[in-house]
C-alpha cells in the first residue's frame, strides 16, 4: 500500500495568489521499508474532473518528488487550477491525489483598478480609520469571481456586510515602494444577484502610522489607500471587472485611532450602519480621491498571510495589590483581545495589555516605552458589545481593565494569538518538565514574532525586522515550521533595501536608514553590522538546508554576493571594520550599563567574513558557478588563515579570552590546526569560571552547546543546558516565563528588573538553543550534500540525564522522527525516515543489542548504519 498524503504547491496547501510556475512536491506513506519513487505523472486541468488538461507530464521515470516544475505550463491570471499525481514506487503504484491552486494577476499591465483614499491632506497626521465603498449589479448567473487587493496602511476587505477572509493587517510590512503584496481571495460564494456592495476598512498600519523607537510618522506617505479589483465570470461565457476608481466612496469609520504600538480606539457612535452592503447606505459619504502610486512594485502573495491562530481564553481576572483589575491569559504572546460586555450609552471599555507584574506583583508598563498597546470600545446604545481591535496588535501576558461596565470575568476576554499562518513542522518532547517548558517558550516566542516578518520583540515601540535576530535564529524555526514562504518574502526586502555598496541594512524593511538622528547608538550606522547582515547569506543558505531547493539561492545570489563583496571592499589584510557593530549584543561580559558584549569587534567580523565566505563557496556550488566558487574558495581561505594567524597567541591560547571567542572558533571551523584541544579546554575553562554558567550575548550564545557537544564535552553542553539558576536558559522557565526573554537578566535574582529601557519578555534570539534540542538532542540533523531531508543523519545524543526524548520533523518528504528512551544499561530507540529519502544513522554505543534490519558497523568507535525509509527499532548498549 502506498498511499500519497498531500501535495505541496510552492511549499503550501493549496495556495491562494500564484504566479510564475510554480514547484510541486508530495510526501509518500508506506508501510514498507526502502521506498523509493520509480516514476511519477502528474496534470494540471482547469476542471476538477481533469477533462481539460492545462499540463500533462504522462508518466515521468524519475525518482524526484520535491522541486518538481510543470515545464512548459503556462498558467492563465485569475484562474483555478486543479492538480493531480499519482506514483509508482517500490512498494507499488498510488491513487490519484489532488490538490489546487488559484493564481494572481498576471502583472501591472493587469491592474485597472487605482488606489483610492477617503482621506485627505488634512489627515496626514491623524490615525483614524475609514471606509471606501462601491455598488454593482450581478444579474447573470455566476460561474466563478475573484478578487485582488491590497492597501497602503492596513485594509479589510468586505462584500455585502462580510469580510472576506480571515486574514490580518493585510497587506502586511514590506519595502512598500520597492515591493507591495496583493492578496487573492475566491469570492464567489459572497456575490448575490441584484445590488452587490464592496468596501474596505482603513487603517494607518506601518505605512502610514508611528513607527520605530526614533518615533517618526508617515513613513511611506501621508494617507492610507486601497487597491481593489474583482473578476467576475458568468456561466454564459462572459467576463466584468469592477474595479476601485474614482467612482468609489469615502466615509470615516469608527476607529477614531489606531495604530501598530498605541492600540485602537473604536466609537460605536461613530459606526455606519450597513456600510458595505448594497444599495448605497446612509451617511455623509463623499468621493473618494485617487492616489498615485507605481503598479510596478505589486507582487502577489499566497498563503502566509497573518492570522488568527490560537484561541486563549483568559484564565483570571484578579486584583493587585494597587488595586488594579488584571486579567491573565497565561501565556505571553502576539494576540489582540476580543471583549464582551453589557453596557449602556457612555460606557467604555478601555483595556491595556503588557507582558509582566513587577516585584510586588504590580502592573509593570516601562518595558513598553512608548507602546501604549490600549485598546477602547465606546458604547453607543445599551447591548451586549463584543469588540476586538483590528488595526494593531499587541505584546502580552496580562491586560489591565481600565474601564468596564459592571465587573469583568474571565470568560468576558478572549485572546487570540496572530502570527503569519505557516504549517507547524517540528515536535519535540522530553522527560525534563524544565525543558519541554523552554521548547513551548521558543516555540511562542517565535509565535509572537512572526507577524508578517520576523521582529526583534512584538511588544515595545520597536517590532523591527532585525536582521541579526532573524539571521540567528532562523534554524530553529525551519525545525519549527514552515518558514520558506516566510522568509523568502523577508528576503525579497532584504535584498530590496541591500546599500549600493553590498551593506545590508541592520532592520528590514529598513526604516531607519537615513533617520537616525541624534540617537547615539543608530547614528554610528544603520547597515553592516556583523552577524546582522550576514542574515543574506545564512538565511538563503539555511533555506537551501531545510528545504533543498536552489530556486531560493539563485534568487538571493546577487544579494549574497553584495555582502561577501562588501566585506571584501571594507576590508584591510582580511580584516573589515565599518560603522556600528552590535557585536555580542547584550552579552553579560559586557561592562555594567553597556548593550555590548567584551568579545572584541575585529574577531567578530573577521570571523563571520569566514562563515559567511564558506557558505557562499557551498552556495555557488549547489548552483553549478564553479567557477565563481574557486575564486571565494581563495578568499575564505584566506580569510580563515588570517584569523588563525591573528585571533591565537603564541601559546595557542585565543587572544580574547571570552566565551564568544572560542566558541565562535570553534564553531565555524576557525581553530588552527593541532589546537583543537586546547581551544575546547579553554572554552571548558572559561566555563567553569563562571561556574558552568554562559556569559554570552547574541553571537555566543546560539552556537555554545554546539561549540561544546561537537568537541568532545557533550557532558558540559548538557550541563549547561540543564543549568537553572541565574543566568541561564531554566532560569527563565523556573521564573515563570512563557517566552524566551531579550535579557539573561530581564527579570534579576532579586526580582527586580533589568533597565526598562530594553527589557522584552518576548525576544526569540536565545531561543536559537532550539537548534541543538533538534540536531543534537534528538539528532535529526541534514545532510549538506543532500539537503531538505533527501538524506538524513541521525545522530541522537543521548545525556543530560534524560529518559527519553521524543522528536518529529515534518519534512518536505515527510517524518524523519525520533524517540530514544534510557533503560538501565540500555537505549532503546525508534527511528522513522521518510519514503524516498535515505539516513545514516550513528550511534555512540560500542554494541548494537538489537539492530531491526540495520546493518550497523563500527566507525570511528561508532556505530553507524545506512538506512532507507521505514521505522526502524533499535536498541544499544549505553
Ligand atoms: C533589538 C535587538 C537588536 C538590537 C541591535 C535592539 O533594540 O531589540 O534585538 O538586534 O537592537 O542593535
Amino acid at each position: 500500500m502506498l498511499e500519497i498524503k498531500e501535495i505541496k504547491i510552492n511549499y503550501e496547501n493549496n495556495p491562494m495568489g500564484l504566479w510564475g510556475n510554480p514547484q510541486f512536491s508530495w510526501v509518500m506513506k508506506s508501510h514498507e521499508r526502502n521506498v523509493k519513487q520509480t516514476a511519477y505523472h502528474l496534470q494540471i486541468a482547469t476542471d476538477d474532473e481533469f477533462t481539460t488538461l492545462a499540463f500533462d507530464s504522462g508518466k515521468v521515470e524519475d525518482e524526484q518528488s520535491a522541486h518538481i516544475v510543470a515545464s512548459g505550463f503556462q498558467m492563465k491570471e485569475a484562474t483555478k487550477y486543479f492538480v493531480r499525481v499519482k506514483v509508482s514506487t517500490t512498494a507499488g503504484d498510488s491513487d490519484w491525489k489532488e490538490a489546487f491552486f488559484v493564481t494572481a494577476l498576471a502583472g501591472p499591465q493587469s491592474w485597472l483598478g487605482k488606489f483610492v483614499t477617503a482621506e485627505t491632506i488634512a489627515d496626514k497626521d491623524n490615525a483614524k480609520g475609514t471606509y471606501v465603498r462601491s455598488t454593482f449589479s450581478v444579474n447573470k448567473k455566476v460561474k466563478e469571481a475573484y478578487a485582488f487587493t491590497t492597501g497602503l496602511g492596513i485594509y479589510e476587505f468586505y462584500l455585502n456586510g462580510e469580510k472576506v477572509g480571515e486574514d490580518l493587517l493585510t497587506p502586511g510590512w514590506t519595502a512598500y515602494h520597492k515591493h507591495l503584496l496583493y492578496q487573492t481571495y475566491d469570492i464567489t460564494e459572497f456575490l448575490v444577484e441584484g445590488q452587490n456592495g464592496v468596501g474596505a476598512s482603513l487603517g494607518a498600519g506601518w505605512f502610514k502610522g508611528t513607527m520605530g523607537f526614533i518615533p517618526r510618522r508617515n513613513i511611506y506617505g501621508d494617507c492610507t489607500a486601497f487597491l481593489g479589483q474583482l473578476l467576475i465570470r458568468y456561466q454564459d461565457g462572459t467576463e466584468e471587472i469592477i474595479a476601485t476608481d474614482e467612482s468609489w466612496l469615502g466615509h470615516d469609520s469608527p476607529v477614531e485611532f489606531a495604530e501598530i504600538y498605541d492600540g485602537e480606539i473604536y466609537n460605536a457612535n461613530k459606526e455606519v450602519p450597513d456600510w458595505s452592503k448594497g444599495p448605497m447606505p446612509a451617511g455623509d459619504w463623499k468621493p473618494v480621491e485617487v492616489v498615485s502610486y507605481d503598479k510596478e512594485v505589486l507582487q502577489p502573495q499566497s498563503n502566509c498571510r497573518v492570522k488568527a491562530i490560537d484561541t486563549m481564553p483568559a484564565r483570571k481576572v484578579f486584583v493587585t495589590p494597587e488595586g488594579d483589575t488584571v486579567i491573565d491569559f497565561g501565556q505571553n504572546m502576539s494576540a489582540l483581545i476580543e471583549a464582551t460586555a453589557t453596557g449602556k450609552p457612555g460606557d467604555v471599555i478601555e483595556i491595556w495589555c503588557f507582558e509582566e507584574l513587577d516585584k510586588d506583583g504590580n502592573v509593570y508598563l516601562d518595558n513598553l516605552r512608548g507602546a501604549k498597546q490600549a485598546m477602547k470600545y465606546t458604547f453607543a446604545e445599551a447591548k451586549t458589545a463584543t469588540y476586538m481591535p483590528k488595526f494593531t496588535f499587541m505584546g502580552f501576558r496580562y491586560a489591565k481593565v481600565v474601564s468596564w461596565p459592571g465587573t469583568p470575568k474571565a470568560e468576558d476576554f478572549i485572546a487570540y494569538a496572530i502570527h503569519s499562518y505557516m504549517e507547524p513542522t517540528g515536535t519535540f518532547e522530553c522527560s525534563n518538565p524544565d525543558l519541554n517548558q523552554l521548547q513551548s517558550n521558543i516555540l511562542w516566542s517565535m509565535k509572537g514574532n512572526f507577524v508578517d516578518i520576523p521582529t526583534d520583540c512584538p511588544q515595545r515601540n520597536e517590532r523591527l525586522g532585525w536582521t541579526g535576530d532573524a539571521q540567528i535564529f532562523i534554524r530553529t524555526s525551519a525545525y519549527l515550521m514552515n518558514v520558506y514562504t516566510f522568509f523568502d518574502k523577508w528576503l525579497t526586502d532584504v535584498a530590496k533595501e541591500q546599500q549600493p555598496n553590498g551593506a545590508v541594512s541592520q532592520v528590514v524593511p529598513d526604516i531607519i536608514t537615513g533617520y537616525a538622528g541624534d540617537n547615539w547608538l543608530m547614528s554610528q550606522g544603520t547597515f553592516g553590522a556583523t552577524a546582522w547582515a550576514d542574515v543574506a547569506v545564512i538565511a538563503p543558505w539555511t533555506l537551501y538546508l531545510t528545504y533543498g531547493d536552489k530556486a531560493i539561492l539563485a534568487k538571493q545570489y546577487e544579494s549574497m554576493k553584495g555582502w561577501i563583496d562588501f566585506m571584501v571592499d571594507y576590508s584591510e589584510d582580511y580584516i573589515w571594520s565599518f560603522g556600528l557593530q552590535c557585536g555580542d549584543w547584550v552579552a553579560l561580559d559586557a561592562e555594567e550599563g553597556s548593550y555590548f558584549g567584551a568579545t572584541p569587534e575585529d574577531l567578530l567580523c573577521t570571523a563571520y567574513f569566514a562563515y559567511s565566505t564558506g557558505l557562499f563557496v557551498k552556495s555557488l556550488q549547489a548552483l553549478g558557478k564553479e567557477e565563481e566558487a574557486k575564486e571565494y574558495q581563495e578568499l575564505y581561505q584566506n580569510v580563515v588563515d588570517k584569523f588563525k594567524g591573528t585571533f591565537f597567541d603564541e601559546n595557542g591560547d585565543m587572544t580574547a579570552q571570552t566565551q564568544t571567542s572560542y566558541i565562535v572558533a570553534l564553531y565555524f571551523g576557525l581553530v588552527p590546526e593541532g589546537l583543537e584541544e586546547q581551544t575546547i579546554e579553554g572554552l571548558k575553562r572559561l566555563l567553569a569560571k563562571e561556574d558552568g554558567h554562559l556569559v554570552t550575548g547574541f553571537i555566543g550564545t546560539p552556537y555554545f552547546c554546539h561549540a561544546l557537544s561537537q568537541n568532545g564535552a557533550l557532558k558540559e553542553a548538557y550541563e549547561l543546558l540543564l543549568k537553572d539558576d541565574f543566568p541561564s536558559w531554566l532560569y527563565q522557565v523556573k521564573r515563570g516565563a512563557t517566552t524566551i526573554w531579550e535579557h539573561w537578566d530581564g527579570i534579576k535574582p532579586d526580582g527586580s528588573m533589568w533597565s526598562a529601557d530594553m527589557n522584552s519578555f518576548n525576544h526569540y534570539a536565545y531561543g536559537a538553543v532550539g537548534e541543538w534540542l533538534y540536531r543534537a538532542v534528538a539528532g535529526l540533523e541534514i545532510d549538506e550534500n543532500k539537503p531538505g531531508y533527501l538524506h538524513s543523519i541521525i545522530y541522537p545524543r543521548i545525556g543530560g540525564d534524560l529518559e527519553y526524548v521524543e522528536a518529529a520533523y515534518q519534512s518536505i518528504y515527510g517524518e524523519v522522527g525520533i524517540r530514544w528512551e534510557v533503560a538501565e544499561d540500555t537505549v532503546k530507540l525508534r527511528i522513522t525516515i521518510p519514503v524516498n529519502t535515505t539516513a545514516t544513522v550513528k550511534l555512540d554505543t560500542e554494541q548494537i543489542i538489537e539492530a531491526d534490519g540495520l546493518d550497523f558497523v563500527e566507525k570511528n568507535g561508532q556505530m553507524v548504519a545506512e538506512a532507507g525509509s521505514g521505522v526502524y527499532r533499535v536498541v544499544m548498549k549505553r
